[in-house]
């Protein structure tokens, strides 16, 4: 499986950074599961460049913008040559901060011309009686998928993650059988842009509420080929049980 540790804003200390490193290398030598961790930038600088281990690194987003006269803005070409080979793009954090489909497209293109890869963050806001929320979702996806080459499609990894379920504990996230249903939903709209085969082998990952106490049922219930964890990546302690809970 592929674990993602989203840190966000949460690891402010180098220290604290240091030692979730570690236990993430201590994770990724026993080669069950890939690990990717996503610092804040700063420290993705401090631990990804040269990285010669076992853990991949990414970015947290990159910019739109083409760089240059762009101040306080990240290129992708930056957090590639700093040992990102990942980028979270289209957090529903940053989409709250304005991304829109349009920006994270941009996003997206930028990134995979870094040679990074992308993963693109998809899900609803809540979840309404007429299942609206499958038709935000799709144009989600669309907006994306249908912009690029099919080359370019095959590079992403899509993760779904319910904005509702963000930053909740696990008993308050989502249901084993309701993540099935949204899988096999997500694996249809991507059949609609890459043959079958493709469509298939796509990586998804579920993100949202993900702690020790779900992650293993949500794990076998589901086909998601891994988590986009966010709070419980940010202690050694938490991630740790995590890992441990997956088996
Ligand atoms: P959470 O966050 O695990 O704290 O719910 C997930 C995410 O926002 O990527």
């Amino acid at each position: 499986m592929l674990i993602v540790g989203n840190w966000k804003a949460k690891v402010e200390r180098p220290q604290d950074a240091k030692r979730l490193f570690a236990a993430a290398k201590r994770v990724a030598e026993k080669k069950k599961h890939d690990i990717v961790i996503a610092p804040p930038a700063p420290f993705l600088g401090l631990l990804a460049l040269g990285n010669r281990t076992k853990v991949h690194f990414a970015a947290q987003d990159v910019t739109e913008t083409l760089g240059g006269a762009a101040t306080g803005e990240v290129t992708a070409t930056t957090v590639a040559a700093a040992g990102a080979t990942y980028a979270i793009i289209g957090h529903s954090e940053r989409r709250a901060l304005g991304d829109t489909d349009a920006v994270v497209l941009l996003k997206v293109k930028h990134a995979l011309a870094a040679g990074l890869t992308p993963i693109l963050c998809v899900g609803e806001h809540e979840r309404d009686a007429d299942a609206q929320y499958l038709n935000d979702l799709r144009a989600q996806l669309t907006s994306v998928f249908g912009a690029l080459s099919e080359k370019e499609r095959a590079r992403i990894i899509v993760a779904y993650e319910p904005v509702w379920a963000i930053g909740k504990q696990a008993k308050d996230g989502i249901t084993p059988s309701d993540l099935t249903e949204m899988v096999l939903y997500i694996r249809k709209v991507l059949s609609e842009f890459l043959p079958a085969r493709k469509a298939s082998a796509l990586p998804l990952l579920y993100g949202g509420a993900v702690e020790s106490a779900n992650i293993r049922v949500l794990a076998e219930a589901s086909r998601v080929d891994g988590f986009l964890v966010g709070h419980a990546s940010t202690d050694v302690t938490s991630f740790n049980a995590l890992v441990k809970a997956l088996g």
